[in-house]
This record gives C-alpha cells, structure tokens and sequence, in this order.
C-alpha cells in the first residue's frame, strides 16, 4: 500500500484564492483593508525566511503588511513599547511576533502584551483559555492548518484515537485540543513516554511535532493511518526532511503530509485567514 499525499501546497492555494477574494469584498463593503504586523527580531536565518513567505503571501492576497525588523540587541522594553504601538493602531488588525526571541527577551511577557483581539497566532493566554473552553476565537495557524489537512482526506475523526507526538505550546496541546474537539480519543507522547512506538502504532490519525529529523519510522505506523508530519529539519547533507521517515511511512499509512509542501504553506494561509478576522473584528 502507499499512501495518498495530503497536498498541503495545493490546499493552501485553494484557500489563500478564496481567502483573496474574501478580502476584495471585505474591503470594497467597509473601506478597510486588512493589514498584518510582522515583528522580527534579530537576524535567525530561518525566522527571516518564515517572515519572508508570510509577507509574499499576504502580498498576493491583498493583505498589507508592514514589517518591523528590530536589532537582536532590542530590549524587552523596546519591544514592548513596539507592540503597545502596533495594538493601538487602527490600520493593524493582526500582530505576529515570530518566535523564537532571543534569550534576554522573555517570549511569555512578549506574547501577553499582544492585544488579544490582534493576536492572529493565537498565543496570547485569553485565546489558549477560549480554546482549551472548546470556544476559540484565533485558533494558532499551524494547529488549525493540520485539521484542515485532516478534513481533507475525507475521512472522520470523530471516534477515532489521535496520537500527537510533540507537547509544545505552539502545536501539540493546541492540535490535541482541537482534536478531542472533534470527539477523537487523543492521546499526547512526548520524549518520557514509555514505548512510544507502541503508542504510535495505535494511531489512527498520527501527528508529528518533535522537532526530530524522521522519527516516525515505518513500523510506529498502523496501516491506513492519517499521517501528518509537522516537523522541518535540515540534514547535514543540505535535505530538508520531516518528523516522519517519508519513505518508509508511506509504504504503511493511508494518508501523509509531505515536507516540503506539507503543513508549512497551510500555515501560512491559516495566519491569512486570522488576519481577515482580526479586520472584521474590528470593523463588527
Ligand atoms: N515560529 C515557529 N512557528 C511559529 C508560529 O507559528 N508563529 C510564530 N509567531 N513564530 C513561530
């Protein structure tokens, strides 16, 4: 057997051309088009490459975007007054601070000056609470990317058992949470857990955020499983690969997210489609 690929680069196209006309009308009915606030800070290459996708992206779609690119040497209070700025300006209707700060910056003090009306990454505390209540109003674009991913394929996840390899703030616990949302049995692994592989195995939709180049080996996936590999990592070798080992999985799963062209571009649709709604907030 081999696995369908879940096109997370068609996926994402599909949505960002809706999402492109959605803007168009939104602005032709109220005057005001939707803007996003891109905070950099310092100069990590692959934040800087993030940064410059979410940018084009939003180009394309008729979003305006405005980048503050600060010093690696900024302080914590630079940074605040930076982002109390961007909540009280009316053209901004979505803050994203890209992670990860540097370490003399505080990154949960950062995140709970966002205004959670603009907090279009969904990390400010009042939207993890709203979430965890089952009655989010941002929900974090990755976590959300991954169950659009999902719904894709078509088939259901109620009543079935979730794995979410990966305990992060920013992907496990939010995809967990969405998943038992949707009536799965979800179990969260992470590097204590006792024989992972076993509980892998028992997954029927698997979702893989470690942070570990092909982790998920062909033999922790149940045949037919949903696959979704959440992870980017560079090989010595210059690869780009996944959490999951592409190749061995795809001999068992029913369904798996490639890398590239998997959860990456889908992310970055979700944080349009947050944008849109921050800007009809603020206009309701
Ligand atoms: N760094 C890695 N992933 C993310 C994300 O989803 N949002 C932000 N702001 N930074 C990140």
């Amino acid at each position: 057997m081999s696995a369908h690929l879940i096109d997370g680069k068609q996926l994402a196209k599909e949505i960002r051309d809706r999402l492109g006309l959605d803007v168009k009308a939104f602005e032709t009915r109220t005057g005001v088009r939707p803007g996003l606030a891109v905070v950099l800070v310092g100069d990590d290459p692959a934040s800087a490459v993030y940064v410059r996708n979410k940018k084009k992206a939003c180009d394309t779609a008729g979003l305006s975007v405005v980048d503050h690119h600060v010093p690696s040497d900024t302080t914590q209070a630079g940074l605040l007054d930076l982002i109390h700025q961007l909540n009280t300006d009316a053209a901004v209707h979505g803050i994203l601070v890209q992670l990860p700060l540097p370490s003399h910056i505080d990154s949960r003090v950062v995140l709970q000056a966002v205004s959670p009306d603009k907090d279009v990454d969904g990390f400010h505390p009042y939207n993890v609470g709203r979430l965890v209540e089952g009655a989010a109003e941002f929900v974090p674009c990755t976590p959300s990317g991954v169950i659009r991913m999902i719904e894709s394929t078509g088939e259901t996840i109620q009543g079935k058992h979730a794995v979410v390899v990966g305990r992060s703030n920013i992907v496990g616990k939010p995809v967990a949470m969405l998943l038992m949302h949707r009536h799965a049995t979800v179990t969260i692994c992470h590097s204590r857990t006792t024989d992972l592989p076993a509980v892998c195995r028992g997954a029927d939709i698997l979702v893989a955020a470690i942070g570990k180049p092909q982790f998920i080996t062909g033999d922790m996936v149940k045949d037919g499983a949903i696959v979704i590999d959440v992870g980017i990592n560079r090989l010595d070798d210059g690869r780009l690969v996944g959490d999951v080992h592409g190749e061995q999985v795809r001999a068992r799963a029913g369904w798996l997210s490639p890398v590239p062209g998997g959860v990456g571009p889908m992310t970055i649709a979700m944080l349009l489609v947050n944008t849109l709604e921050g800007a009809r907030r603020a206009v309701a």
